[in-house]
């Protein structure tokens, strides 16, 4: 849609602009879940947890730098993986991924990206994160991750929060997901079979798939989808290297809880040698500041950066993560952090 507004200068103007960009269809798939009761638990949760003002305290030289898994970052907020973005912006996935580098930050590619792997990593100038749904089987999942780690990817996130197939959006037929097989047939039912438990359920992984996923790959692995402290204490024990606390954005399950109340007791339970990053509902650098206050290592951003693609491609995405980092950065300094390990909690 052509539409003229005033020059974004904040994340609320890009969410209006790509509000007005886009189709009302695609602007509904995009923002659902913020209004469900589990996104407006997030938002809830992110609204309660109080900042303290340290004024006096010296934070000159500060930075908010981070290290994950072994790479630097300028900052700790990456771009979340989301599915098929050249809905959003003909330039897709490759936008996002050059905004990432020029923001000095990591993006998670979507098993879903609408545009070759190798064509992202190669936007990405640096190996990028890969976003692995399971494909139904081992070796239909293998395949796509095969290609992946063709492409070069450093690390792996498994996403395990949406088995089942709730989408309703209808594709147009320039966008897809280029890197899947061609889909599988749907399972045959039988008579009083349901399609939950005996359609979708049975090509949804299970713990021992996640024990043969870590047998796949030495690199990096991270769950994403976890909001019980049991199961991430499981996936630690089955091999992974770090955690996601995702509700998905609220688009899921509604019942679920608020992805930062969770937070705390899951970084108790796996301990400190494990990152625990976080998602869902964040949308300003206080929030950064509070997902990292309450024991995340490092956040991951998803419909900001929708907001900032459909509103002005790679600079968009780039300018909203800079209004993030900027917003981050004023609220460390009035609290008195000088780094991120120092927002931590039990830091001196
Ligand atoms: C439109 C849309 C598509 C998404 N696609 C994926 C996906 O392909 N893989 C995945 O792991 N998560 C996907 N997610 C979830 C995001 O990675 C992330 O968990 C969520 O958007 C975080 O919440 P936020 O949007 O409030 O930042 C998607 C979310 C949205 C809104």
């Amino acid at each position: 849609m052509n539409v003229t507004l005033p020059a974004p200068r904040s994340i609320a103007d890009y969410r209006e602009l790509a509000r007005a960009r886009l189709h009302p269809e695609l602007w509904q798939y995009l923002d659902d879940g913020r209004d469900s009761p589990c996104g407006r638990a997030n938002r809830a949760a992110f609204d309660a947890a109080p900042l303290m003002p340290r004024p006096l305290t010296d934070v000159r030289g500060g930075h908010t730098r981070i290290e994950l898994f072994g790479e630097l970052l300028g900052h700790p907020m990456l771009l979340a993986p989301l599915a098929y973005q050249r809905l959003y912006h003909p330039d897709g996935e490759q936008a996002s991924a050059m905004a990432a580098n020029a923001q000095d930050g990591q993006m998670i590619i979507s098993s879903l990206a609408s545009q070759p792997f190798d064509t992202i990593a190669r936007a990405a100038e640096r190996a990028p994160w890969f976003q692995l749904y399971w494909q139904g089987s081992r070796d239909a999942t293998r395949r796509l991750f095969d290609r992946a780690l063709a492409a070069g990817v450093r690390a792996v996130v498994f996403t395990v929060d949406a088995p089942v197939k709730q989408s309703a959006l209808a594709l147009p037929a320039q966008v897809g997901a280029v890197n899947l097989d061609a889909p599988a047939r749907p399972i045959a039912l039988a008579d009083g079979q349901s399609q939950v438990f005996d359609g979708w359920m049975v090509q949804a992984p299970t713990w021992d798939d996640l024990a043969w996923l870590r047998d796949l790959t030495p690199l990096p692995l991270l769950l994403k989808g976890v909001l019980h402290p049991d199961d991430a204490v499981q996936a630690v024990r089955r091999g992974c290297d770090g955690i996601v606390v995702s509700n998905h954005g609220g688009r899921v399950l509604p019942g679920a809880p608020a992805s930062l109340s969770a937070l705390p007791a899951i970084v108790s339970a796996v301990g400190p040698g494990v990152p625990v990053l976080l998602d869902s509902g964040i949308d300003s650098g206080i929030d950064v500041h509070r997902a990292l206050a309450a024991g995340a290592h490092a956040v991951l951003i998803g419909r900001p950066c929708i907001w900032g693609l459909a509103g002005n491609g790679a600079l968009g995405v780039a300018q909203v993560m800079r209004l993030l980092r900027d917003e981050l950065e004023q609220s460390m300094a009035l609290c008195g952090h000088a780094s991120v390990a120092a927002i931590r909690p039990g830091s001196p």
